[in-house]
């Protein structure tokens, strides 16, 4: 038997569509091996597909074939802890756990290297993929089906709150919402925040953090669709956040905030956001995960 322990990822950080994400200490893990037939259990009861469509099965059968290895099944027992439709990485969580897993149990046929290209490709983007295998803040480009990737530390006085809605919302939907085209003078809006936002995220210039998580790509054409957004981001500014952003596709929204002030942040957020009717929203504090997916045997 082995164990898959995958963190969550918040990809975009404001400017870095499809381009950026960074992994969360929040994870999932996945305990998998060999087995005659699909036999998939929930180990804390989340609602999860028992069967072929299992996107963890799914994933680890294509790297069977891939590897051109005949698969006859597998045994999969998973605790999900990233919530699911949240915008926080959990269908790239389960593609890294099944690809991983699965090479883990061919004796690592393929490397790290590959199974990112494989995830990004099953994915459509590398922004979560990315971080949920390698850790830290990860900036990727992908191009004729391979993924070029950075993983940095972030500075280690940054604290993430993310606020998490009762509601879901489908990257398929969020995606959907976005015009085709836009105009040169916003991709130049957004490129220039998106390297500054990297750059400073590693280095610490936390003064900079507001600058650069603004966006003119996806956030604008998102806000409708998630009730309650604008006034986590109100709320978590006026608390003295650093920088906020929609997570991913949404609907969770992602604070950057100090860690001396962090403890204080979530204690008097949670009182606003009762206070503005959002009493549903969790309010959870994360650090930037360093190692990215790890594999044990047990
Ligand atoms: N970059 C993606 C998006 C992340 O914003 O749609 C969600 O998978």
């Amino acid at each position: 038997m082995i164990r898959v322990t995958v963190p969550a990822s918040s990809a975009n950080l404001g400017a870095g569509f499809d381009a950026l994400g960074l992994a969360l200490t929040l994870y999932n893990t996945v305990w998998m091996e060999e087995a005659q037939g699909c036999h998939i259990e929930s180990a804390d009861d989340s609602q999860i597909p028992t069967d072929e469509s299992n996107m963890i099965y799914q994933a680890a059968k294509l790297l069977y074939r891939r590897c051109g290895h005949p698969f006859r099944g597998l045994h999969i027992r998973q605790e999900n802890n990233i919530p699911m439709t949240r915008g926080l990485g959990s269908s790239s969580a389960c593609l890294v756990a099944g690809l991983l897993g699965a090479n883990t149990l061919l004796g690592s046929p393929l490397s790290r290297a590959d199974l990112l290209d494989l995830a990004a490709e099953l994915e459509g983007h590398p922004d979560n993929v990315a971080p949920a295998m390698c850790g830290g803040l990860v900036t990727s480009v992908m191009e004729g089906g391979k993924v070029h990737s950075v993983s940095v530390p972030v500075a280690q006085n940054i604290r993430f709150a993310v606020f998490i809605p009762a509601f879901e919302l489908s990257t398929a939907k969020a995606r959907a919402a976005l015009p085709e085209t836009v105009s040169r003078e916003d991709a130049v809006y957004n490129l220039s925040r998106a390297a500054l936002m990297t750059a400073s995220l590693f280095s610490g210039s936390l003064q900079n953090l507001r600058f650069g998580v603004q966006d003119r790509l996806h956030q604008p054409y998102r806000f409708p669709m998630i009730e309650g957004a604008e006034q986590v981001f109100y709320l978590s500014y006026d608390l003295g956040a650093y920088a906020v952003c929609i997570s991913g596709a949404g609907p969770s929204i992602l604070a950057i905030v100090d860690e001396a002030q962090s403890d204080r942040f979530v204690r008097e957020a949670h009182a606003r956001l009762t206070q503005a009717g959002l009493g549903d929203w969790r309010l959870k504090l994360f650090s930037c995960d360093p190692h990215g997916a790890c594999v044990a045997f047990e």
